[in-house]
């Protein structure tokens, strides 16, 4: 049963009392983090949002004061007068540690249950418990502290575009589909039945259509949905920071956005960034390093070994180039003695993951080569390779033949798995750069037809337009992604204002007018109406928290997130819908047998 607080009101907060408090009489409230009873002495730690402060009973306190500090348990919440008081035996773990606050008032504002987790960060429960009573969890200093980090860069972002003239606009949840490509969130119309919102993937079209409003420079702090496979850095509801400029090209886009970078990195970390920022385009991107996100914190880059390799004695690798496939290896620095036959078994079972179909290996010891492929090779050969991999006694070399985008995507990701084995990647090193130059298209294997890597409105580089029909795959798209530490923080293209591109933009992807109509009319019809050369960029504001914070999981910087199965395991959701709001939306659920 609480009491009330009456004539009690908070005057300090339980983790900002100093020693140049003591001697002041306070009153503070908060919860109950852990109480000890030494017999005429009673401590009872206090925590806010603040920090923790440890609060005395002595003998001097009266009997029925003594009774109700005896009577609680972890997690009450309490209101304490008292008077600050220096410590005898300091704990310099904690700010607080030099003083403590010798009660002369206890009331019990609240009794708690034992909670079903401890209050603590380094506490092992699982993140099951953990999501369960994510109410309790956000209790914990570190996820309090993620919380406030979030705030602080949601602010420094609003404070910069807003300063530099970018009206921030809110656009509609329930909409139409956008085009961002991952699986929509429906939401069924009572008032339309039969017929279905979409939550938005991003608000795409919106911003664009801002910018033929003449909004000039639009942003937006924006939940955005997207049901598709989740990882430590997806969630299927997030938040991007979204912008569209008007008038701009890749250059203007790119210049503001990583001053936004720069203030960041100085607001939040006390980081001075050089700008302008590395760029590197995404064929250099993927030649050297496999993949479209490099992280350059470490070395260990991909080489090609294709031309070196091309007639070679070893006819895994012949025949892959005879088929028009490639060999890419990297040259692992001091690994042969860091990596055992059973360990690089596992390193190939980590590629074949990516699709390789094995992981050839060669060691360079002071005995000379040892490798299951090294009878393969002449001694020409063998020299030839140890020169191109610029290998040194003492190194491991490992290959992947396959197909290119198998080769790179395996080694890429094994680049990754060997830099986190072998401790190279050092947690306060920030490697920033733009990724620029993709493909405006891919080929999407299932659908057996080009898709857009970006979405269908991104704008072509002016030299490669020509080529949209005789060409579509070599076709470079203006469009650039921020990559940090190995991980996409953003991205964004400059968009098609033009109609005649844009037609020829939706038959290279194999839409119909019709099609392009029913899904994209109202924008295609706005840009009837005079469209100026627009662009923008949205960045994934939980991996910048993620980034600043040092998690490694999105769902430690999100109040309540969802589960790797989009569940939400402290309110149940999603869960099934009544009859009668079935009825309401015009919908019957029938579950095929699965
Ligand atoms: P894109 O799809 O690249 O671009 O998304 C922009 C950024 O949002 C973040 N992000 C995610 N973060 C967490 N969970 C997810 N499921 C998730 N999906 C994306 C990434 C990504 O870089 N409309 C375009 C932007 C534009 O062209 O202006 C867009 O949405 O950090
Ligand atoms: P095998 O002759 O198939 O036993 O393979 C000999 C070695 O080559 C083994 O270490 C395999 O892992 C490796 N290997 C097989 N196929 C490939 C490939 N496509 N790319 C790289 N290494 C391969």
């Amino acid at each position: 049963m609480g009491e009330r607080m009456g004539n009690l009101r908070r005057t300090n907060m339980c983790g900002n009392l100093r020693m140049e408090d003591v001697g002041s009489e306070v009153i503070l409230m908060g919860w109950v983090q852990r109480e000890r009873n030494l017999g005429g002495l009673l401590f009872i730690d206090l925590r806010d949002t603040t920090g923790i402060v440890q609060i005395v009973f002595d003998d001097e306190a009266q009997k029925d004061m003594m009774e109700k500090a005896e009577s609680v348990r972890s997690e009450y919440v309490l209101a304490i007068r008292g008077t600050v008081r220096e410590r005898q035996s300091k704990n310099p773990n904690i700010p607080t540690g030099n003083i403590e606050v010798l009660a002369e008032e206890i009331r019990i504002l609240d009794e708690a249950e034992t909670p079903p987790i401890y209050i603590k960060n380094d506490d092992n429960v699982s993140e099951t418990m953990r999501l369960k009573y994510r109410y309790l969890d956000l209790r914990k200093s570190e996820m309090q502290d993620n919380l406030k980090l979030r705030a602080n860069i949601s602010k420094v972002v609003r404070d910069f575009f807003h300063d530099n003239d970018f009206v921030e606009i809110e656009t509609p949840m329930l909409t139409k589909p956008t085009p961002e490509g991952a699986r929509d969130y429906l939401v069924p119309s009572r008032v339309n039945p039969g017929q279905f919102y979409a939550l938005p993937q991003s608000p795409q079209l919106m911003k664009q259509l801002l910018m033929v409003s003449g909004m000039d420079r639009y942003y937006q702090i924006v939940k955005c949905f997207r049901d598709e496979d989740l990882r430590a850095n997806r969630q299927p509801e997030f938040t991007q920071v979204d912008i569209e400029m008007s008038f701009v090209d890749v250059e203007d886009v790119l210049e503001i956005n990583e001053k936004l970078v720069k203030k960041l990195f100085k607001e939040i970390k006390g980081i001075d960034i050089e700008l302008p920022l590395l760029r590197m385009t995404y064929d250099e991107a993927m030649e050297r390093y496999g993949v479209d996100k490099p992280d350059l914190r470490f070395g260990l880059e991909l080489i090609n070994a294709t031309e070196l390799l091309s007639g070679c004695g070893f006819k895994v690798f012949d025949d892959t180039i005879k088929s028009g496939g490639v060999v890419k290896g990297i040259n692992v620095k001091y690994g042969a003695d860091k990596f055992t036959r059973k360990d690089i078994s596992k390193l190939e079972d980590h590629a074949k993951t990516y699709g390789a179909k094995g992981l050839a290996w060669i060691k360079l010891t002071e005995e000379g080569i040892s490798s299951p492929i090294g009878k393969f090779f002449s001694d020409d050969e063998m020299s030839a390779i140890v020169e191109l991999f610029e290998a040194k006694i003492g190194d491991l070399l490992l290959f992947v033949a396959d197909k290119l985008d198998i080769a790179n995507d395996s080694l890429g990701n094994l680049r990754n798995e060997l830099a986190r084995r072998l401790e190279l990647i050092s947690r306060d090193d920030y490697k920033i750069l733009w990724i620029t130059d993709f493909p405006l298209f891919e080929y999407d294997e299932e659908e057996n037809r080009y898709v857009a890597k970006h979405h269908p409105f991104t704008h072509p580089v002016e030299e490669d337009i020509a080529m949209l029909e005789s060409e579509p795959f070599k076709v470079r798209a203006k469009a650039y992604d921020l990559v940090i530490n190995g991980d996409e923080m953003g991205g964004g293209s400059i968009r098609i204002n033009n109609s005649q591109l844009q037609s020829r933009m939706f038959s290279a992807l194999g839409f119909s007018k019709e099609e392009a109509q029913s899904k994209f009319g109202f924008l295609l019809d706005a840009f009837k109406y005079g469209t100026p050369p627009h662009g923008g960029i949205a960045f994934g504001l939980d991996r910048l928290v993620m980034l600043f914070s040092g998690s490694n999981n999105i769902r430690d910087v999100i109040a309540f997130p969802k589960t790797q199965s989009a569940t939400c395991l402290m309110t149940d959701a999603p869960t099934n819908a009544s009859e009668k709001q079935l009825e309401e939306v015009h919908i019957k659920v029938e579950l095929k047998n699965e």
